[in-house]
């Protein structure tokens, strides 16, 4: 798109604004369906507030992915090649990576990948004191655009490790174009353990983005929080309310930020109005079924090698290997 970047108030021009987040914004608050990216939810305060999401006794993905890791780790960890640099996409509080260490023998290094940079360092160093003898090298990266990993690992085996659903955060065919560029970055013969939410009952779905404690309600709210302090904007927060359903034909939870009023907010220095109940799209997080999942990923070059499930079939951990690398 052509962002309107000319129009910016003065002051902003040059106060070190992140050029991309403020385009983003503005590109997707002119939309004609008003949306945002999910992974700006992801400033420090963002990250917090997921970590929060992670405990309430509606959302089971955590706990039911974290008890897959624990019980099925020594099969999971057997699958990984010894010596090999461990590469994490979106490590957030890295709880589940620490589930698997105690599995995996001698690791080249562990390297976070998150966009959430003062929560990545915080963790890393954090894990760092609590396993001494792990070379840990946080990367400060958007996952979806080409990041370089430390120079000295790049002869290293690989091995990558995608919890928490994640990429279900991704339009399908988006994730599958994701699923390609890490098996470019893991190199052939690299593992991926990916955890995938799976598809089920509608109304577990609905609470389990819908707290009753409002915990995701907050989180969404927080993006708006975050555009006011970084872009000066003046979104009122008691202007919005969160929203969330599964959508059964699109196999998806939508999350979207609802304009309680007609109003008019200002985003570095543009206007944008919004209507009563209009809203703004800040996420979708798809739900698979494991044949859905596994179609997809060998769509995108990876063989699909083992599933592991909880006893109710609420959440799937895949092992891939990728046998061939695809060019761009
Ligand atoms: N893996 C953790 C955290 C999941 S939350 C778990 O399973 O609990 C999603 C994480 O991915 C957040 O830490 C967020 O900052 C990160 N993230 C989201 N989009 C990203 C992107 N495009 N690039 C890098 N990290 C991203
Ligand atoms: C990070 N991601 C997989 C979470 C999810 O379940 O889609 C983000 C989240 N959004 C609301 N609650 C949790």
């Amino acid at each position: 798109m052509n962002a309107p970047i000319p129009h910016l108030a003065p002051a902003l021009r040059d106060a070190g604004i992140d050029r991309s987040f403020l385009q983003d914004v503005l590109g997707g608050l002119s939309a004609p369906r008003k949306h945002l990216s999910a992974k700006y939810f992801y400033d420090r305060r963002g990250s917090e507030l997921f970590e929060d999401i992670t405990r309430l006794p509606e959302y089971y993905p955590t706990r039911t992915e974290l008890a897959i890791l624990d019980r099925y780790g020594p099969e999971i960890g057997a699958g990984l090649a010894p010596g090999a640099a461990l590469v994490e996409f979106g490590s957030g509080s890295t709880a589940k990576v620490r589930r698997l260490l105690p599995h995996l023998s001698d690791l080249a290094a562990y390297v976070p990948v998150d966009v959430s940079e003062e929560f990545l360092r915080s963790e890393a160093e954090e894990l760092g004191r609590d396993f001494p003898h792990l070379r840990v090298e946080p990367v400060a990266a958007d996952f979806t655009k080409p990041f370089p990993l430390p120079d000295d690992l790049k002869d290293a085996p690989k091995a990558g490790f995608f919890p928490g659903s994640t990429l279900g955060n991704f339009e399908p065919e988006l994730a599958a174009g994701l699923l390609a560029s890490f098996a470019r970055t893991l190199g052939s013969g690299a593992t991926l353990i990916v955890g995938i939410d799976l598809v089920k009952d509608k109304a577990v779905l609905d609470a389990a983005y819908d707290d009753a404690a409002g915990v995701t309600a907050a989180f969404n709210l927080n993006l708006l929080t975050r555009i006011n302090r970084e872009l000066g904007a003046d979104f009122d927060l008691d202007g919005f309310s969160h929203q969330a359903f599964f959508d059964e034909n699109l196999g998806r939870i939508e999350m979207h930020l609802v304009s309680r009023r007609s109003q008019l907010v200002t985003v570095a220095g543009v206007p944008f109005h919004f209507g009563s109940g209009e809203t703004i799209h800040t996420e979708n997080s798809y739900k698979y079924t494991v044949p859905g999942f596994r179609a997809l990923a060998r769509g995108a070059g990876w063989e699909h090698a083992r599933v592991w499930t909880d006893p109710d079939g609420l959440f799937s951990v895949h092992a891939l290997t990728a046998s061939t690398i695809r060019r761009q």
